[in-house]
């Protein structure tokens, strides 16, 4: 294949999958050159290309939209259909801090957070435990507890996998500076500058922020809301590039709230196996499940050691404790000599502490409280959704975690969505943070982790008004149709 035509196949997918929808604006010559590293007339050739298949369509001295003819290719396609776009460098965290900064001003209500509300964890209770063990912990053990980590600690953990029905061996545990240094000493642990890594779209904003900090490629994997990862696009995407390590989530993921069903997670290992393809798997928000059971994560059916389990307590019990792990399998030597050269130890007193938590404090009844908790409150943004929310509107309804993905029916500039809301002192998270091409203009992100009350409500009343009043994504933003030769 030509680059023009691998360009063209490229958005071709984006078209179907329905990450571009119908009459939304093609992306920018300047994008699209940035992005992909190719020349004008390899956009111009893509474009023509898509025309031909009937998938965008010119209008003059303005742009290329995606065409009414596409609508028929979306509605068909079962899901994402597979052509994943090609490994591309990241330009994420501008972006990704600024709406993040916009974000924390205090009285702000946090529909765009990635954090539950801290009055819904057990913090007297922790202290309680924190207090005991600092004052009877030994001074040896601030050589004791360095990597892999306290002992006591990873027991308990050990012994949490077991409960799921997973062997899990202590040793292979390494404790963490929250999950996401896990995820981090992972993706340094199997790949170098310049490699090709496997991440969702949409995905968590931090992976992209990794890829973009560790200078590596990402070639993005279409994630359906209602059914998950798209394992052909997957499976494509290992044939057709070098693809060194996956980092997916499979439960509750982050934006969409989507579980993998069991066969896909026993089919994913399956597929990473036969390529000999690392994962690492982040599942901070596996506990917060509203079904009986924890939802097996693809750690469950890794019989090779290929996949680094990765975890925290930051969900679940004490964001600012920033405790987390990863079973790193057979890496497991390699990530924690990383973390030894990079941030030496979590804090032991804390580690102890937790320790202490886990086995005295009462973290299941907790955990019990905690999903009930978030189930009612997601009740609760369901039917503000349902009355706030323009018509045509299509939102998930997770089965666990605290994150809902919304989608509006005509195109909407999020980002602007984002700033108004701000104004009203409301934040959101709005779709472009969650891929490499920030696309997903039209979808938000919305935060069901705070206690239901008259001002949340309140606060999607507005949303639903602005809403109506966004416009699509800038026309400057888009390719000029030229006046065509051919
Ligand atoms: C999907 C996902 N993974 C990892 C993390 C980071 O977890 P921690 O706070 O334990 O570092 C977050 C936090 O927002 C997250 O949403």
């Amino acid at each position: 294949m030509t680059r023009y035509e691998v360009l063209a196949n490229t958005m071709a997918a984006q078209i179907r999958s329905g990450s571009l929808k119908v009459g939304a604006r093609m992306p920018s010559l300047r994008q699209i050159i940035a992005q992909h590293g190719v020349s004008q007339s390899t956009v111009f050739r893509a474009y023509y290309l898509l025309e031909e298949w009937g998938l965008i369509r010119a209008q003059e001295r303005s742009g290329y939209y995606v065409a009414p003819g596409a609508a028929v290719a979306q509605s068909h396609a079962q899901r994402p259909v597979a052509a994943p776009a090609e490994p591309a460098k990241v330009d994420i965290s501008n972006l990704v801090f600024s709406v993040l900064e916009a974000a924390k001003h205090p009285g702000i209500v946090p529909l765009g957070s990635a954090f539950p509300s801290p009055l819904l964890f057990p913090l007297q209770r922790l202290a309680r435990s924190l207090g005991q063990s600092v004052r009877f912990v030994s001074p040896w053990s601030t050589v004791a507890d360095l990597p892999p980590g306290n002992e006591a600690l990873r027991s308990q953990i050990a012994l949490r996998y077991l409960g799921m029905g997973i062997a899990q061996p202590a040793e292979e545990l390494v404790v963490t500076n929250g999950a996401l240094e896990a995820l981090n000493l992972c993706l340094m642990a199997v790949t170098r500058p310049g490699d090709v890594v496997a991440i969702e779209s949409p995905g968590f904003y931090a992976a992209l922020q990794a890829i973009e900090r560790l200078d590596l490629r990402a070639v993005e994997i279409p994630v359906d809301p209602r059914s998950g990862l798209d394992l052909d696009a997957l499976e494509q995407a290992l044939k057709n590039y070098p693809v060194r390590a996956c980092w997916f989530m499979t439960n509750f993921q982050n934006p969409t709230g989507v579980t993998l069903t069991v066969e896909k997670k026993r089919a994913l290992v399956d597929l990473l196996d036969r390529h000999d393809v690392p994962l690492i798997e982040d599942d901070v928000y596996g506990e917060l499940h509203f079904q009986a059971d924890y939802p097996l994560p693809a750690r469950a059916f890794d019989k090779r050691g290929m996949v680094m389990h990765c975890s925290s307590f930051s969900k679940t019990l004490a964001p600012g404790y920033r405790i987390g792990w990863v079973a790193a399998g057979k890496f497991a030597d390699k990530v924690q000599k990383l973390k030894l050269m990079t941030t030496l130890s979590s804090s032991i007193p804390v580690q102890t502490g937790l320790a202490d938590y886990l086995q005295h404090g009462g973290y299941d009844r907790h955990l019990r409280k905690l999903r009930s908790a978030l189930l009612a409150q997601l009740a609760s943004m369901d039917a503000a959704i349902r009355r706030w929310m323009p018509p045509g509107v299509k939102w998930t309804r997770p089965d666990g975690g605290y994150f809902i993905w919304l989608e509006f029916p005509e195109p909407i500039d999020a980002m602007e969505l984002h700033r108004l809301a701000i104004e009203h002192g409301i934040s959101v998270a709005p779709g472009p943070m969650f891929s490499v091409s920030h696309a997903f203009e039209n979808c938000i992100r919305l935060n069901f982790g705070h206690p239901w009350n008259a001002k949340i409500d309140d606060a999607l009343r507005v949303l639903g008004q602005l809403v109506r009043q966004v416009p699509a994504a800038p026309t400057s933003a888009s390719v000029s149709a030229p006046v065509k030769r051919r």
